[in-house]
């Protein structure tokens, strides 16, 4: 499997023309990766004219519903981003839950999203809090077990990736240490029988590469460095030269 770099634009930038430029500057900078495949989760708004011109990268989105169509003021399909040309579907990632998305909805989302041939990244983790009370365990495999509820599909079998993204770590500049994340890597190895595994959380063109060579992530979930290409673009050069 290739290393996954993907890059979460979150709520940015504001318009369309700053969206197309910095798609293309990322473009530019990847080009003829052998490794590595990249995928930038804009604002909805932004996929279907990034689509137009999207090659060698792959696009994700940063939320959907789970119903394929109806009455559902204000929410997005998976069917819809799939016939966009979506492949990829961040869920579950914690600004979303801190806004009241639960385990129930990330399940149900889940759900649609292998109905439609969307590759979902579940995102899991806990907070600061939950870390010093020694919760960490415990919150992931919670998360986990909600989040792939009554699957019909064996979960090793399924097109799924999952980014362990500590909150507490989250634009915030303080990165997961390694040996912490090694740990974790092996938890939820085992928990998810061998899934692909993200890091996600402060990472920057200095730290990235550790999470893949040394505590055994098969790629990286990049919020703040993906909108500053030349930092981004370095780290995935980095990665594709592993
Ligand atoms: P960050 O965000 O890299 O800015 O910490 C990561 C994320 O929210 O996915």
């Amino acid at each position: 499997m290739k290393n996954l770099i993907v890059g979460n634009w979150k709520t940015n930038p504001v318009s369309l023309v700053e969206a197309k430029h910095l798609f293309n500057l990322i473009k530019r900078g990847v080009k003829n990766l052998k490794k590595t495949e990249v995928v930038i989760c804009p604002p909805f708004l932004f996929l279907s004219e990034l689509k137009k011109n999207q090659k060698p990268i792959k696009l994700g989105a940063q939320n959907c519903f789970w119903a394929e169509k109806g009455a559902f003021t204000g929410e997005i399909s998976p069917l819809m981003l799939k016939n966009l040309g979506c492949d990829y579907v961040i869920l579950g990632h914690s600004e979303r839950r801190a806004l009241g998305e639960t385990d129930m909805m990330i399940n149900k989302k889940i759900t649609a999203c292998l109905k439609a041939k969307l590759i979902p990244i579940l995102c899991l983790g806990e907070t600061e809090e939950q870390r010093k009370t020694g919760k960490t365990f415990e919150i992931l495999k919670k998360q986990l077990t909600a989040a792939f509820k009554n699957l019909k599909l064996k979960i090793e079998n399924s097109p799924l990736c999952v980014a362990y993204e500590p909150v507490w770590a989250i634009g915030t500049g303080k990165a997961c240490d390694i040996r912490e994340a090694r740990r974790i890597n092996n938890f939820l190895n085992n928990l998810t029988h061998h899934l692909p595994l993200l890091y996600g959380g402060s990472v920057n063109a200095q730290n990235g590469i550790a999470y893949l060579t040394q505590a055994g992530f098969q790629g990286l979930l990049v919020g703040g460095l993906s909108l500053k290409v030349n930092d981004f673009v370095k780290l995935i050069k980095q990665v594709d030269f592993l």
